[in-house]
């Protein structure tokens, strides 16, 4: 896979994928990810990349010029024909991990972190694939977004995590995840649950079950309407219901 991150602050990412997994996903070959300096595709003395509204307001918007020619040759020299251009910004459609999957299956992301108080509309329409959000807030700028993407997709990859740390978690079938421990078994007077030091695996694996649904009820509720329950999920979580009320 190959992303390229299109930006004008270069420098805010740098830290982020110079560490932890995205650098192993980086370095074992998984990914190849490269940081595009907007302003190298800039033609004039002062490299600029933004200007004023025409109609007026404050804040400056970026420019369509420098977005179409990075994206054009970044296409052209990617090698592949699926390239897809994604706008971070927060007017784009909500990220999750079903879009996260979806872009783990592309073989080249291009993704423009947005700016100041906009894009040129002419990039929206005619350049980006789709304008991706990843929550109800507003930040300064796309980077930080970026890095969000660029990290919940490469764990994505096939091969990359073993199937079980992917798969086995909080959102992958819709349950938030379920309490996790490790030694020791008392720490300042809290126990670890007897069940998880028992080695019985069918009474952990049920234990863990009843505690992703608990969870889920309690946290995000919202998520059991679409979720996909097992017939002993939906046992379990009737019970739940009946001990709360
Ligand atoms: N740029 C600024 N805020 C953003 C958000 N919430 N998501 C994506 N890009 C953004």
């Amino acid at each position: 896979m190959k992303i390229d991150v299109v930006t004008i602050f270069p420098g805010i990412l740098e830290g982020p994928f110079k560490e932890s997994m995205i650098k192993r996903a980086i370095d074992q070959g998984f990914v190849d990810i490269d940081l595009v300096d907007l302003r190298a595709y800039t033609h004039d003395r002062h490299r600029q990349v933004d200007d004023y509204p025409y109609g007026g307001g404050c804040g400056m918007v970026l420019k369509p010029e420098p977005l179409f020619e990075a994206v054009e040759d970044l296409k052209s020299h990617s090698g592949q024909n699926d390239s897809r251009v994604m706008l971070l910004t927060p007017q784009g459609r909500r990220f999750d991990q079903q879009r996260a999957r979806e872009f783990s299956k592309i073989n080249h992301l291009i993704l423009i972190c947005g700016r100041y108080e906009g894009v040129d509309e002419r990039v929206r329409s005619a350049l980006v694939d789709e304008e991706i959000s990843i929550g109800d807030y507003v930040m300064t700028g796309g980077e930080l977004a970026a890095a969000v993407v660029v990290d919940a997709v490469i764990r994505l990859l096939p091969g990359f995590l073993a199937e079980e740390a992917s798969g086995d978690e909080s959102f992958s079938g819709s349950l938030l995840e379920y309490p996790h421990y490790t030694r020791p078994p008392v720490y300042r007077g809290m126990e670890v649950p007897p069940v998880l030091m028992s080695g019985n695996h069918g009474e952990i694996a049920r234990w863990r079950r009843r505690q992703s649904l608990k969870r889920t009820l309690e946290r995000r509720p919202d998520l059991l309407k679409s979720a996909d329950l097992l017939p002993e999920e939906k046992e379990d979580l009737e019970e739940i219901k009946k001990q709360q009320s």
